[in-house]
């Protein structure tokens, strides 16, 4: 099939993210039209999937590439030959390593990658879904006086998880050394805007977040906690169940992901190839940050969130703006 804008089918997967793009053929070309559709679609749900993809490592690689430029993870097991693509292929042999934690990828690194794509190559009989959670929601969902009380806050992130990969032994020590120096450890801002879609996102992860600035351990513990409860809440999430040759994308600067691990000691094999990110811009700036200090919200009253329930907030402006036309 040869691929065409026209064909382009987006349909919506979640509440609040996720969407299945159909009548795309990611063994052919994909030409500039068509993907401007399919760009847009990431942006707007946030996480994109296509069904029925028999695509070779290099094919997905040349899909990647059309999001930007391809990065390598530092700790991953990376091909030999091609190290932008990491294979993670768990059985009883290898049990996966500390992903089933919500986190977006490589928040320590100070640009963080803009999307990652997984290909689903051996899939559990039962098990090994993905969840992922929209932070736009997540931060949506917050309380005008929580959002008011995180305007300005900058948060340090740190490789943490990865530092168990490295023993006591003197070798071991001086990699760690080498990668310390290399990734010595970020601070973004908790409150980040997206570069394309403008809007709030809450982007703290409890696996790379580890310190507010400006705050005590035991205020910085107690806020992070809270605010890591928001990725965990149902309303802002969305199940992915993998079957053979699909192909997801999501947008790492909007979102936050947890690989259920239920299905050991079955075989999982998936390709990740992970697009570079830039920095991580804050949403508010510094006159922002001065109203707080006086006591005044920068945030305009929203008459939909009163409460910070968990009103499905995106929804309603998506069936409003139908309504309209
Ligand atoms: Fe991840």
């Amino acid at each position: 099939m040869t691929n065409s804008a026209k064909n382009v089918k987006v349909i919506q997967k979640g509440a609040h993210l996720g969407a299945e793009i159909q009548g795309v053929d990611l063994t052919q070309p994909v030409d500039a039209a068509t993907f401007k559709v399919i760009e847009d679609a990431f942006v707007e749900h946030e996480l994109i999937v296509f069904l029925n993809q028999p695509i070779t490592s290099e094919q997905q690689i040349e899909f990647a590439k059309k999001f930007g430029e391809l990065s390598v993870h530092p700790f991953s097991p990376n091909s030999d030959d091609t190290p932008e693509l990491i294979m993670f292929d768990n059985d009883a042999d290898n049990p996966p390593f500390s992903t089933d934690c919500w986190h977006s990828d490589e928040t320590f690194r100070a640009d963080p990658p803009k999307a990652t794509m997984l290909h689903g190559l051996v899939i559990p009989e039962v098990g090994g879904d993905t969840m992922f959670a929209s932070m736009t929601s997540a931060y949506e969902g917050l309380s005008d006086r929580m959002k008011n009380f995180i305007t300005g806050l900058e948060c340090v992130h740190d490789f943490k998880p990865f530092r168990a990969l490295f023993g006591n032994d003197a070798k071991s020590k001086e990699d760690l050394r080498y990668f310390e120096d290399r990734y010595p450890t970020v601070t973004h801002p908790v409150v980040s805007k997206h570069p394309i879609s403008g809007k709030p996102v809450l982007f703290v992860n409890p696996q790379f977040s580890i310190k507010i600035k400006g705050m005590s351990e035991v205020e910085s513990r107690s806020l992070l906690d809270q605010l890591f409860e928001q990725s965990k809440i149902p309303e802002f999430q969305y199940r992915h169940h993998w079957a053979v040759d699909t192909v997801v994308v999501w947008d790492n600067r909007s979102t936050q992901h947890y690989a259920v691990h239920d299905y050991f000691p079955q075989r999982r094999k998936l390709d990740r190839v992970t697009i570079k990110g830039e920095n991580i811009l804050s949403y508010f700036d510094a006159a922002d940050s001065k109203a707080i200090q006086n006591n005044k919200s920068p945030l305009p009253d929203d008459p939909k969130v009163k409460h910070g329930g968990h009103v499905p907030k995106r929804q309603l402006e998506r069936s409003l703006e139908k309504a309209k036309n």
